[in-house]
């Protein structure tokens, strides 16, 4: 397989930065999160974060111009051309368009969609109880996977904080706005014969093998 060019897949909370954390070093591959952009974006305080802060408040999505443009330049960075693992985009079918035709422009096409499927509740649970360190954003759940000393990230010593868009309400707009704008790439994906599915549901080590086994397996059946 002379590229791996993976999209990671889910509902909020399904656990794809916790993956991405992983496979980013398994892989050597670059993690492309349009949410992580989005948020730097907030924090330099540019015209693009001030825009998108209101939308992701809200759990809305930001409009698709504002991130297909941001995408498409990213991905067309150098370390990007030898493979990537995008998490957060697409979230609409114009997104999932522009995607394709980009790639098809360059010669390119998605290896797999791995979907991280994970019940709304679960979902819940998990964005109610994420910490998240002002540093890097490494992730932690006050239950599941608490840091070694409260509120103090074990991998840098930043301050740990809830995310703006981990609120109540807005997790349930941001699982509204899953269900109805993005959920339908589900079958888009399928379709095209590149979705693979994983049990969310799994503690995180569970699913990183998994998530292991499926692409040897796409990498034995590219070699066949
Ligand atoms: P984004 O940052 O992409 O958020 P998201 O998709 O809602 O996903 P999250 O980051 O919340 O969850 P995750 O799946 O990474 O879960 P995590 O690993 O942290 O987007 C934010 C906003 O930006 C959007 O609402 C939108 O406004 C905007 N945006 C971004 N991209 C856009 C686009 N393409 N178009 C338009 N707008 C866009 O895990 C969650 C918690 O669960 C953690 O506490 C973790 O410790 C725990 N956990 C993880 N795995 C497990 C497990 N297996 N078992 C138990 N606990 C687990």
């Amino acid at each position: 397989m002379s590229e791996l060019n993976l999209i990671l897949f889910g509902p909020p909370g399904a656990g794809k930065g916790t993956q991405a954390d992983r496979l980013r070093s398994d892989f050597q591959l670059p993690y492309i999160a349009t949410g992580d952009m989005l948020r730097a974006n907030v924090k330099e305080g540019t015209e693009l974060g001030q825009q998108a802060k209101q939308y992701m408040d809200r759990g809305d999505l930001v409009p698709d111009e504002l991130i297909v443009a941001m995408a498409a330049e990213r991905l067309g960075e150098d370390d990007a051309l030898d493979g990537f693992i995008l998490d957060g985009f697409p979230r609409t079918t114009e997104q999932a368009e522009a995607l394709d035709k980009q790639l098809s422009r360059m010669s390119r096409r998605i290896t797999a969609v791995l979907l991280i499927d994970v019940p709304d509740r679960e979902v819940i649970r998990r964005l109610s109880g994420r910490r998240v360190c002002v540093k890097a954003g490494h992730n932690y759940h006050v239950d599941f996977d608490p840091p070694k000393h409260d509120d103090v990230c074990d991998q840098d010593g930043s301050r740990l904080v809830q995310r703006d868009d981990d609120q109540p309400e807005v997790i349930e707009k941001r699982l509204v706005v899953y269900h109805d704008q993005t959920e339908p790439l589900v079958d888009y994906y399928d379709q095209q014969g590149i979705l693979r599915r994983v049990d969310g549901t799994r503690p995180p080590a569970e699913v990183h093998d998994h998530i292991r086994a499926l692409i040897a397996t796409l990498r034995l059946e590219e070699d066949v």
